[in-house]
């Protein structure tokens, strides 16, 4: 096919030899089949700001880490240069993610570096080759969906573990091959100690997942995870030999149970009291 304009720099410096075929394009970016050298690999062209929908970025952005401060500075007076950088950071920020995320064993696609505003990453397929499919149109036995919500789950707390969220997690961003469920879509991801939307953001993302799961294991609707893995997390006890239950001692549920205990004490203690009394009016009895 002709090439896309923002992939020819790509193209002469070498970095892709030929473009195949577009695959997708989202609201965030274009992505398309493309060969390098006898790999076939995956090019995701991000659009820019002002044709994203780029409405709820400050949410996603909020904790964002800038080391160089006149970058900083730039970026919050919104000049050209600070413009520019606020882009590149948004593109930088999905490439850094899939590296820091493979390293901690979370399956995600392999990434090949972000260059002039496109990822290259490995393309993810089946064993004969195809696309792999969005978790959206796959479905399976309970047994299945139970073994995968706890994989993702697994892959929920390493990023937890590696300091993000992914913050855009559903069905549509999740891609299954013959290995199981792969996560895609970070550019938003977000640094959970910084981020005060974090902790809702690592709900949304769960209660996603768990929800489609669900459909073919309802039970997994009384899961708990988010709640269990903040917990941890905000202890500074999460780590990644951390075993999760899905369930929580919910902080009602401890109140709870004292006031259950301190219920059966005063029972005991009016028991104790009536058997006393008995005992006194027998023995007045046997006078
Ligand atoms: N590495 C990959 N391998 C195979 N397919 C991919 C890969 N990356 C992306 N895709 C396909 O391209 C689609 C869009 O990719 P992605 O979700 O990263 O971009 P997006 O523009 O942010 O999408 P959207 O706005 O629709 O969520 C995915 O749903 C998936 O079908
Ligand atoms: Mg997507």
């Amino acid at each position: 096919m002709k090439t896309p304009k923002r992939l020819l720099p790509l193209l002469e410096d070498g970095l892709i030899d030929e473009v195949l075929r577009p695959l997708m394009s989202g609201k965030e970016a274009s992505v398309y089949v493309v060969r390098c050298g006898d790999e076939v690999r995956c090019a995701k062209v991000y659009k820019e700001a002002q044709k994203r929908g780029f409405k709820k970025a400050a949410l996603y952005q909020e904790g964002r880490k800038v080391r160089n401060s006149r970058r900083a500075r730039a970026m919050e007076k919104g000049s050209r240069f600070g413009r520019n950088q606020t882009e590149e950071t948004w593109q930088n920020a999905e490439v850094d993610a899939l590296y820091k995320l493979a390293a901690q064993g979370v399956r995600v696609p392999e990434p090949y570096g972000c260059f002039d505003g496109v990822l290259l990453m490995e393309l993810v397929t089946d064993d004969e080759g195809d696309v792999a499919p969005r978790l959206n149109d796959v479905a399976m036995s309970a047994e299945q969906a139970r073994e995968d919500h706890l994989l993702v789950m697994e892959y929920v707390k390493r990023m937890l573990c590696a300091g993000l969220v992914h913050g855009d997690l559903s069905e549509f961003n999740v891609l299954v091959d013959d290995y199981g469920p792969v996560i895609i879509d970070l550019p938003q991801a977000v640094d959970a100690a910084a981020n005060n939307n974090a902790r809702s953001m690592l709900e949304r993302d769960v209660n996603n997942m768990t929800r489609y799961y669900a459909q073919f294991a309802e039970e997994l609707l009384e899961t708990r995870y988010a709640a269990e893995m903040w917990k941890l997390f905000e202890a500074g006890e999460l780590t990644l030999d951390s075993e999760l239950t899905g369930l929580v001692e919910e902080d009602l549920h401890t109140a709870d149970v004292d006031s259950v205990m301190a219920e059966i004490q005063q029972i005991l203690r009016d028991e104790e009291k009536r058997r006393e009394r008995l005992k006194a009016d027998g023995e007045d009895d046997e006078h």
